[in-house]
């Protein structure tokens, strides 16, 4: 606390009324990466004292969820569930809340208790992040926004290759606001993907016809997939390369 005390986003929040400087976090964020809009539905996982939940209400305006382990002050316009994210039946409660058609965007600025031991607060953070990151893929709209607060270490590279794997772009970045000591990086996952398809996903397949670029187009459950040089009538396997909300590119790996 006496920390906090010589920093000036300490004392903004105070002025501004903010309940943590950590508002600034996800102001700043916001700015850079566009992740709000008017009228959103925004769940914020681990939000006590309740910074972000007021931020978020403020860009949005629209149905604001906090979850956390603590109780959250009540705040004007946002519902709040005391429970661990962690939880089935956390989830649940969130679903209930934002309703079939889930959320616009899910945030999460959770912090694991720390022990000061590096590599154990690690493990922890990744437990925590993996579970917000499979949260938010049950309660996120399609094309949906997440944000998420991890403790950097040698399973970072896993856990935003999920990311990576779930959302059209993702990014690390390091807000301003974060102390210039401090372990934490946020992830940022933009348009959720709810293809059938993922990068790296194979399949056998015959070329029936070329899209209007050229290439290939062949249809997997319902998705188009464009395979690059390739004739009508070619039976190929195939590898996801890449993958966008409504269609995915893939290189033939065989000739079949
Ligand atoms: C850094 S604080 C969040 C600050 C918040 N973003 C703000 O601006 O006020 C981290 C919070 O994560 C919560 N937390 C940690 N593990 C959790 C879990 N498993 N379920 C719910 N909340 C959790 C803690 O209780 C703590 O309040």
């Amino acid at each position: 606390m006496a920390r906090d005390r010589r920093d000036s986003y300490y004392w903004q929040a105070k002025s501004d009324g903010y309940r943590s400087r950590a508002s600034y976090k996800f102001k700043q964020i916001n700015e850079k990466f566009e992740i709000v809009n008017k009228g959103d539905t925004i769940v914020d996982l681990g939000a006590a004292p309740g910074g972000w939940l007021q931020i978020a209400k403020e860009l949005s305006g629209g149905r604001i969820v906090g979850v956390d382990l603590q109780r959250i002050v009540p705040i004007d316009g946002v519902d709040t569930i005391k429970g661990d994210i962690t939880a089935e039946r956390t989830i649940k409660k969130i679903i209930k809340l934002v309703g079939e058609e889930g959320a616009d965007v899910v945030i999460c600025d959770a912090a694991p208790n720390l022990s000061g031991n590096w590599s154990l607060d690690h493990a922890r953070s990744i437990d925590l992040v993996t579970s917000a990151l499979e949260c938010a893929k049950i309660i996120l709209k399609p094309k949906g926004h997440f944000v998420v607060k991890v403790f950097e270490g040698d399973m970072f590279k896993v856990f935003i290759d999920k990311v990576r794997n779930n959302f059209t772009y993702t990014r690390a970045y390091t807000p301003k606001a974060s102390r210039s000591q401090s372990a934490e990086i946020y992830v940022v996952g933009k348009k959720f993907l709810t293809s059938p398809v993922r990068i790296g996903d194979e399949f056998e397949i015959t070329i029936k016809k070329l899209g209007s670029g050229g290439d290939g187009a062949v249809v997997i459950e319902g998705f188009v997939v464009f395979v690059k040089n390739v004739e009508v009538g070619e039976h190929v396997r195939i590898k996801i390369e890449d993958v966008k909300p409504n269609f995915a590119f893939a290189d033939v790996i065989e000739r079949l």
